[in-house]
């Protein structure tokens, strides 16, 4: 609570992905479990402070014990719960396969574009069932001035681990790359190889089964997103490798998750600042005012 007695905003909601389950580096406040019209999200979200008093709220797509395959993720429950509680952007973290060489296990990225390769079964809209007609922008699909603003933040927190005793003793030196194109499948399986290199083709960088239609239904509820993504693979385009397995993908999560839950800390604080400063949180305010069609 603040001096005023009113207790303070939760500004920010972060969504955890495979191996991410819950922030435990930060001071767990309580839970809370709204009921939304579209029912209950995947897991009681976790209100956290930082140390500095800043409090996030935090959701397990998968469930907390990751019992959510990617098709069935109520993500309008999920969308609309963190709305509820007054959050204004979402940061979302998504373990993904590489489509490129330089794209390495342990690497993470802010990608800036998305492919739609789901298969239509996942509830996508709001607006779906209702009288209402709407179309919204999504040229664009993450949170421009957000991702920008997260760029050096999260490099500086990534570098820093590559720099670490930890990933040195493992061999590995993490990178974040910015830019390029997310493929977003409906799986539960993997791609075939044929399917991965097409994905090549296409101009897909990355893959993963979750970002959709969770950043279409982030834009409808005109709050900000923005993707972290933490390469766990290769997926099955590498001609000499064997395809992605779910063993192979387990294997980095854990690095990757932990290396998540400091970006996260560390981002989360300044972030919350930043807002008070500027309008990088409020980018998507009022974006549907153009969207709904008019009634003739
Ligand atoms: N999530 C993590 N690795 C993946 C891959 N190779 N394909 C789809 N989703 C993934």
């Amino acid at each position: 609570a603040t001096e005023s007695g009113e207790s303070s905003p939760v500004l920010v909601g972060v969504i955890g992905g495979s191996g991410l389950y819950h922030l435990d580096n930060l001071t767990l406040l309580k839970h809370v479990n709204p009921e939304t019209p579209w029912g209950f999200p995947s897991s009681p979200i976790a209100i956290c402070a930082l140390p500095n008093g800043t409090q996030i709220a935090f959701l397990a797509r998968h469930g907390a014990g990751h019992t959510i395959p990617p098709s069935s993720v109520p993500s309008r429950a999920n969308i609309a719960a963190l709305k509820s509680l007054g959050v204004r952007a979402i940061l979302a973290f998504s373990a993904v396969g590489s489509l490129r060489e330089e794209l390495a296990p342990g690497d993470f990225v802010l990608p800036d574009q998305i492919i739609d390769r789901t298969k239509g079964v996942r509830p996508a809209s709001f607006f779906e069932g209702t009288s209402v007609v709407a179309h919204a922008m999504f040229g664009d699909p993450f949170a421009n001035k957000l991702v920008n603003w997260l760029e050096s933040r999260v490099r500086k927190v990534v570098e820093a681990a590559a720099n670490s005793a930890d990933y040195a003793a493992r061999g590995v030196k993490p990178k974040l790359h910015t830019g390029g194109t997310i493929v977003c499948m409906e799986g539960p399986q993997f791609s075939t190889r044929a399917e991965s290199k097409m994905y090549r083709q296409w101009g897909g960088d990355i893959i993963n089964m979750s970002v959709l239609p969770e950043a279409k239904l982030a834009r409808e509820a005109e709050l900000g997103y923005a993707l972290i993504a933490t390469v766990t693979d290769y997926d099955s385009w590498r001609e000499d490798e064997s395809a992605v397995t779910a063993a192979e993908v387990f294997k980095t999560l854990h690095a990757n998750a932990n290396l998540s839950r400091q970006v996260a800390a560390t981002v989360l604080a300044e972030l919350h600042d930043a807002a008070a400063e500027g309008n990088i949180l409020d980018e998507e305010a009022g974006s549907m005012k153009f969207s709904i069609m008019p009634r003739s």
